[in-house]
């Protein structure tokens, strides 16, 4: 047998690892009631907007099939600049970096930095690529904690006693992929306080769901720091609707010119991958530059969606929930007694017996995320309460 690379053998992407055993289960003819992936296009009422799609296929259309730069479409570009000066930083065309998604933003930035030993401080628990990819070049990504007890807070003294030269980046997720936590803006000032005593580290900021904020106080972490270099991640996945499109960007915020050697180390790997998808960079660019108010009624359902989920679980004996300030998802603890220790047989058992998918909670992370399940909480009421009923009736019968 052809070997393959030590490190790749131990990747997992638990949200899509639990769909082989419910594809099994469909191909027997079973419906299964999925709320285990954050894609809001999977739910009815969340789709794309119309002129989005419809820049997509006029790009198609005239004949935008060919490779674009590197770094991204100019015209996209400036939209996103333009989007960041809008929340507060000084964004120019020249520090975004269009992408295949954020997920291919991340491979670029830990390839462009990371090297053998470094060492990443990422939320636990955390979206799993911020553990699987680091490795990939020998670093390690340590979890810092969030307060279970607290909505998932940030645990800021934890991340200060985790400093070190050689922490390269601190990961913040905000808002929270799968805790739903928004972070004040008094956190935010506080950690970079804490980050700029290391001149070898910078904060990898992912605000793909800065557009789902249901508290009101989200605000752009570059736009905090005026020593500390960040690099801002997000796209069209989550708050444009368009997550099969594959485009998201990076974008530097470099204070006091510490990326210089990073930006050309990324823009080597940009180029040596050609370019993202040109005529969904054109869909997005309809998105960034036409008016936004549908957002809101999509914001509206999801909030909506969100309430049920809430009022359900705090009805239901063995789950409890911290409640969710942003994005799509529930941290959910378990705390029946055969399942609390037990999540991914917790999962494994719903599915099989009531047909319902969740995703278990130890994925995310082993030590922090063990006794939880994730869940989105996108589905249509009725869906969402017929999941609610089975898992209810699923603990009772245990
Ligand atoms: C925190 C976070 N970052 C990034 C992504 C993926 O982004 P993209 O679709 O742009 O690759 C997700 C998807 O669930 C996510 O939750």
């Amino acid at each position: 047998m052809i070997p393959s690379s030590p490190r790749s053998k131990s990747i997992e992407y638990a949200i899509r690892d639990v769909v082989v055993p419910a594809m099994e289960l469909e191909e027997q003819g079973h419906k299964i009631l999925k709320l285990n992936i954050g894609d809001p296009i999977a739910y009815p009422g969340l789709s794309t907007p119309e002129h989005m799609v419809d820049a997509y296929v006029k790009s198609l259309r005239s004949g935008q099939n060919g490779y674009s730069g590197s770094y991204g479409v100019p015209e996209l570009r400036q939209a996103i600049s333009n989007d960041e000066v809008a929340k507060g930083w000084t964004c120019t065309s020249n520090d975004v970096y269009v992408t295949h998604g954020v997920t291919e933003a991340l491979q670029i930035i830990f390839s462009a930095v990371l090297t053998e030993g470094d060492r990443i401080l990422a939320p636990g628990p955390h979206y799993p690529p911020y553990m699987a990819y680091p490795q990939m070049s020998g670093a390690i990504t340590e979890e810092y904690n969030l307060n279970p007890n607290d909505s998932w807070k940030v645990d800021i003294e934890d991340i200060r006693n985790r400093m070190n030269n050689d922490v390269r980046m601190l990961v913040l997720i905000n808002p929270n992929n799968p805790t739903g936590n928004v972070m004040t803006p008094n956190e935010i000032d506080e950690i970079i306080s804490i980050v700029e005593q290391y001149p070898n580290c910078m904060i990898i900021a992912d605000e793909i769901y800065d557009g789902l904020d249901f508290t009101g106080h989200q605000v752009s972490i570059a736009s905090k720091s005026t020593t500390v270099p960040v690099i801002t991640l997000n796209g069209v996945s989550k708050v444009y609707y368009a997550p099969g499109w594959r485009i998201g960007y990076m974008a530097l915020h470099d204070p006091i010119n510490s990326l210089i050697e990073v930006r050309d180390s990324i823009e080597r790997l940009l180029r040596s991958r050609l370019c993202a998808s040109t005529p969904a960079q054109m869909g997005y660019l309809a998105g960034l530059t036409s008016n936004r108010d549908w957002m809101n009624n999509h914001k509206n359902i999801v909030m909506e969606r969100r309430k049920i989920a809430l009022s359900r679980i705090e009805s239901i004996d063995g789950l409890e929930v911290e409640p969710t300030g942003g994005a799509f998802y529930m941290f959910v603890r378990i705390t029946h007694p055969k399942w609390e220790n037990n999540d991914k047989e917790f999962v494994l058992s719903l599915l099989n017996e009531e047909k319902v998918l969740l995703v278990h909670g130890s994925g995310f992370s082993k030590e922090r995320g063990t006794g939880h399940v994730r869940l989105v909480h996108l589905a249509d009421p009725d869906t969402l309460n017929e999941a609610f009923d089975r898992i209810e009736r699923f603990l009772r019968n245990s």
